[in-house]
Order: structure tokens, then C-alpha cells, then sequence
């Protein structure tokens, strides 16, 4: 574990380098870090919850969970139990975490996704837990598994999964005792209207949350990624033994972050925003990359542009670099990402708009 590098923004240091030597203002793309205001709501909560002298509820405050209830049912008509909800400090540390706290370890297979957030496959190996990376479930054959991560819409490749398609995986594990937990972290960054499929979805679960989570985020979906919080929701069971397992290590969202992300869950106003904004801005960047020649790979919904522009990731994310952009290599994420890159949407409008044009002036045939 030690000898990889995890997170993107130590994997592109050497590329702003190089970027801020073409002299040019150097726009980040490559990280996928909020740039938008957090919405007003939100502060102002955050801002009537400064006095917190005790230690915060590590389940998640009772209100900030019956939100999360009512947030679901809106989202999708799931049918959600307080009590099967958990607050986390952010989803990256409960995704991290994990493997360890369910007690898996050597001889156990976490599956991840081919081309996956690199979270997954860290949290597996820090619990020594042996990594499977498949799309398919015929491809795992007769293997026995632990737990199965799916990711929906996808980092970095954009891609929503059908509702069908969760519904096989969910009846697939089901019958073999695998957990599945389904990322979606980014489930309603998608074009203006209804979210991404949830697996909490009755037409997915059939109302069952047996063998299941789900985890979503407040980072980029309401712009609170400084805060620290996120959820997981799903098996009862699951849910209790994580609680009592997160509570004796410390593991807990922080007080005012609960407070602020109640409010945050409450408010439907500032997604539709997120949502116009992130459409256009992907429209924009889109435009641009293939008026350089680029051919744009699923990109449907959540916080990139996935790419190619039919040479090695390396290669292109060097040359983006010359012109001050920066990407993220999509060989970081999988081995089938090697030709491909992962343009972020987070920047401003104008950096965005900056950043394409000076993409769409580049010839991919001269180098
Ligand atoms: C797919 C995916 N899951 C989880 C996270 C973690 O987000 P956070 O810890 O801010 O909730 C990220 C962050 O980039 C992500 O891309």
C-alpha cells in the first residue's frame, strides 16, 4: 500500500510543473475538488451550530437522519429506517475504512470496478484483503466473494448504471452472501431531472436492504466537501455493527458538519443549480475537447469528462500540460484507462471556458 500512489493530487504534482513552466495561468482539471460556493442554507446552518462542547452522535444526529430519510424517499421512493442510516466524516474515510471494520483480511476478495476510485482497492489492501478488479459478474466465476463495490455515475468515466443492471448484481450477491455497496456519491450530478439509480431504489431492492449499502456524499452535491460529511445506509445489521465498531475508534462526522448537512439534505434549490451547472459546463469542455479530435467516452452524468485522444494517457495529459490544463491520466484508475484522460468540471465557468478553448487548439498530430 505504501508504495502506490492513492490520491490524484500527488500523482499530477510532477504535471503542474510542468504546466506552470509553459508560462501560462495553470487551470487544475485533474482534481476533482469543489470550486462553486457552499450554497447560503448550508452556511448559515453551519454558522448557528458553532457551539458544540460535547462529542457529536457517531450514528448521526437524530434529525440529521430523519432528513436523510426524507431525502431518499424524495430521491427515490426508498422507504429508509433512520436507524439504518450512519453519518460519516466524509465517504472517503468510510470507503478507506471499510474492509477493516467489517473484519475482512487475508483470503478475502473485495471486488472494484475495472476502471475505479482508487479508495476501493487502498481500503482492501490496508486490511490485506486480495483485490479483484471486473465489470462483469461472469467474469468473477465460481470465486467467493466478500464485498463487491459499485460505483454510480462512475469516477472517472462518468457512466450511470441502469437500474436493471444494480437490480442483477444485488439478486447475484444476494444468493452467495456477498455485500454489495453501491457509490453514489455523485447521484444527483446529473443532467437537470431525476438522479442516478440508487440501490435503495424499491425496483432495485425490492424494499429490502439485506446485503446492501449505499453511500452517498455531500462534498460535491451541495459543495461541502471542506465539512467532512457523508452516509452510509443499508443493512441493518451492517449498519449496527459499523456504528459500535466507528464509535470505538473515533470515527464521527463533526457537529456543526451534521447541522449544516441537515440543511443541506432539506434543500432540492441549490442541486438544481449544481445540475445546470455542471451541464453546461460539460457541454462547453465537450465541445472543445473534440473539436481538438478527441473522441468523448460515456461522460452522461457526475463530476468528469473521461476522453481519448488515441494515444497514452501520459502522452496527453503532457501535452494538456503544455497549455497550462491540467488532467488526470486515466491509467491511474485501471489498466483499460490507459488511453484515455479524466477532465474534472469543478472550475469556475471561466476557467472552464479558458481551459477549453485552449484545448480546442490543440493538434493531437504534431508533437
Ligand atoms: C467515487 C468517489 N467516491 C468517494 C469520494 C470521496 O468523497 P468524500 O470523501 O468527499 O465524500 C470521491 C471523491 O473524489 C469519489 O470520486
Amino acid at each position: 500500500v505504501a508504495d502506490r500512489v492513492w490520491s490524484v493530487s500527488e500523482l499530477i504534482a510532477s504535471l503542474r510543473e510542468e504546466a506552470a513552466r509553459s508560462g501560462r495561468r495553470v487551470i487544475d482539471l485533474g482534481q476533482g475538488t469543489p470550486t462553486d460556493p457552499t450554497p447560503a442554507v448550508v452556511q448559515a446552518a453551519a454558522a448557528a451550530a458553532t457551539d458544540w462542547p460535547g462529542y457529536p452522535p457517531a450514528h448521526g444526529s437524530a434529525s440529521l437522519r430523519d432528513a436523510y430519510s426524507r431525502w431518499a424517499h424524495r430521491r427515490w421512493g426508498a422507504a429508509v429506517d433512520p436507524a439504518q442510516v450512519l453519518a460519516t466524516a466524509g465517504s472517503k474515510e468510510f470507503i478507506a475504512t471499510l474492509p477493516w471494520l467489517l473484519g475482512l483480511g487475508p483470503g478475502d476478495v473485495v471486488v472494484v470496478p475495472e476502471l475505479a476510485y482508487p479508495t476501493y482497492a487502498a481500503g482492501a489492501e490496508l486490511a490485506g484483503c486480495r483485490v479483484v478488479a471486473a465489470d462483469s459478474l461472469t467474469a468473477l466465476g465460481p470465486q467467493r466473494v466478500a464485498l463487491l463495490w459499485l460505483n454510480t455515475p462512475g469516477n472517472p468515466t462518468g457512466r450511470v448504471l441502469p437500474e436493471e443492471h444494480l437490480a442483477k448484481v444485488v439478486s447475484w450477491a444476494r444468493e452467495r452472501k456477498v455485500l454489495v455497496v453501491s457509490d453514489e456519491c455523485y447521484a444527483e450530478l446529473t443532467p437537470p431531472g431525476p438522479p442516478a439509480p440508487s440501490i435503495l431504489a424499491p425496483r432495485v431492492c425490492r424494499g429490502d436492504f439485506t446485503g446492501i449499502l449505499a453511500v452517498h456524499s455531500l462534498s460535491k452535491r451541495s459543495t461541502m466537501a471542506g465539512y467532512r460529511i457523508g452516509f452510509a445506509c443499508g443493512d441493518p445489521d451492517v449498519v449496527a455493527r459499523l456504528l459500535t465498531r466507528r464509535r470505538d475508534v473515533g470515527l464521527l462526522a463533526a457537529g456543526p458538519s451534521q447541522d449544516a448537512a441537515r440543511a443541506a439534505l432539506d434543500d432540492d434549490v441549490h442541486v438544481r443549480r449544481a445540475q445546470r451547472d455542471y451541464a453546461r459546463r460539460r457541454a462547453v469542455l465537450a465541445d472543445a475537447v473534440r473539436t481538438s479530435g478527441m473522441a468523448v467516452a460515456d461522460s452522461q452524468a457526475g463530476l468528469f469528462l473521461w476522453a481519448s485522444a488515441g494515444r497514452s494517457d501520459r502522452d496527453t495529459v503532457r501535452r494538456l500540460a503544455q497549455v497550462g490544463v491540467l488532467a488526470a491520466p486515466g491509467g491511474f484508475y485501471g489498466a483499460a484507462g490507459r488511453s484515455h484522460v479524466r477532465f474534472s468540471l469543478t472550475a469556475s465557468d471561466a476557467d472552464l471556458a479558458d481551459a477549453a478553448d485552449r484545448v480546442a487548439h490543440i493538434s493531437w498530430h504534431d508533437r
